[in-house]
């Protein structure tokens, strides 16, 4: 390992963004130069800054002052960006092209010694598929849906389930005043961690998840006994990859090969379907990206910073090809390999979920 300012490590953000992602950088950056006097290079907007003509700034500890409790992330990101099928466009056809050896040649051209990558699923594939090609990454995991297996939580996810369980309080007031069903749609594409917690946390009375798909008439059941009584209000959760029994996802947008690039309207579906079987005034609200944005709660700015230490002291180590990984009460990590293979889903059977039923919360089943 070379030592002090001899030595260059370059770190990006890839995939969607979520509270935390500064509080990882600058971490790296301050551990990079306290403790082994290291220069860091922040590559912009993903894999896109090192594919082509790259687009990056060296970072200080002086010019990444101040970002911890701001959301987004300084070094923007995309979750378009595949170096090994971008999109190029020539004499106006749009085609895919394997770009990642001019990755790897930029990489080499900057004189980094390392990479480290922060993203989701799809950015540490991306990410491990370089290792074998040679690069030295270390990855970073992250995601407000927290579907990762290879790690206890993510940061975002904490921030993600405050912003959403601040929504239900607000809309428990307004839907009891009018007596009306709000349906709630949160993020989770597959997992259904954001919905649940924070439908407990909010005291939902009906949480539908991926894992769970759902039968409108129990739905309705719920809400009807509701309406019998004297609060005559219900509040709906449902997570946007959520699914009726035997029906699919609502998609907004797929890609070429049939992948799901934006989900969107399985609010207005179910909000559609209570209005229909109960008759009752029925309004949708879409939380979207005010889930990923903001400020991150301190647990999660906690978590960041614990993150960004250990990818740094993990090149020290040579531990290449490896991500990040809580296991509490350490920071530990694992091979990028393992953390790819599985996603993190709720389990039907869980504590958490017979917990929310034990107390009345009807998951559609
Ligand atoms: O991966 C996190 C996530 O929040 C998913 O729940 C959601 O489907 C996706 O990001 C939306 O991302 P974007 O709007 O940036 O494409």
């Amino acid at each position: 390992m070379k030592k002090g300012a001899n030595m260059r490590i370059g770190i990006l953000t890839g995939g969607g963004d979520a509270p935390g992602l500064n509080g990882v950088i600058r971490a790296v950056v301050r551990t990079s130069s306290i403790r082994y006097g290291w220069k860091v290079i922040g590559i912009f907007d993903g894999f896109e800054g090192l594919m082509g003509k790259t687009n990056t700034k060296e970072l200080t500890p002086w010019n990444t002052r101040g970002i911890l409790f701001r959301g987004g992330t300084i070094l923007g990101t995309t979750n378009r960006g595949n170096p090994f099928a971008a999109t190029v466009a020539s004499k106006g056809k749009i085609s895919e092209k394997d770009l990642s050896d001019s990755v790897v040649r930029n990489i080499k051209r900057l004189r980094l010694e390392a990479l480290i990558v922060i993203g989701g699923d799809g950015s540490l594939n991306i990410a491990n598929r370089f290792f074998n090609k040679g690069i030295k990454v270390i990855g970073v995991p992250k995601t407000i849906d927290n579907d990762l297996s290879a790690t206890y939580v993510t940061f975002g996810f904490k921030t993600a389930v405050e912003t959403a369980t601040d929504a239900l309080d607000k809309l428990h007031t307004t839907a009891e005043s009018h007596h009306r069903v709000i349906v709630v749609e949160v993020m989770g594409r597959y997992a259904g961690w954001i919905a649940l917690e924070a439908g407990i946390a909010g005291s939902a009375d009906v949480i539908l998840i991926p894992e769970i798909p759902y039968d409108m008439k129990q739905v309705c059941d719920k809400i009807l006994e509701r309406k019998k009584s004297d609060c005559k209000s219900s509040i709906v959760v449902v997570a946007e990859g959520a699914r009726p029994i035997g029906g699919e996802m609502a998609v907004i947008e797929k890609d070429a090969s049939g992948y799901a690039l934006r989900l969107g309207g399985v609010g207005n579906a179910v909000a559609e379907g209570i209005r229909r079987s109960t008759g009752m005034d029925v309004r949708v609200t879409v939380l979207g990206h005010i889930q990923r944005g903001g400020s991150p709660c301190a647990s999660d700015r906690i978590l960041a910073t614990r993150y960004g230490v250990k990818a740094v002291e993990l090149i020290a180590e040579e531990k290449f090809g490896h991500m990040v990984s809580y296991q509490p009460p350490a920071v530990t990590s694992v091979p990028l390999e393992k953390a790819i293979q599985k996603m993190k889903l709720v389990a039907p059977d869980s504590e958490l979920v017979a917990a929310a039923e034990s107390v009345g919360v009807c998951f559609g089943r």
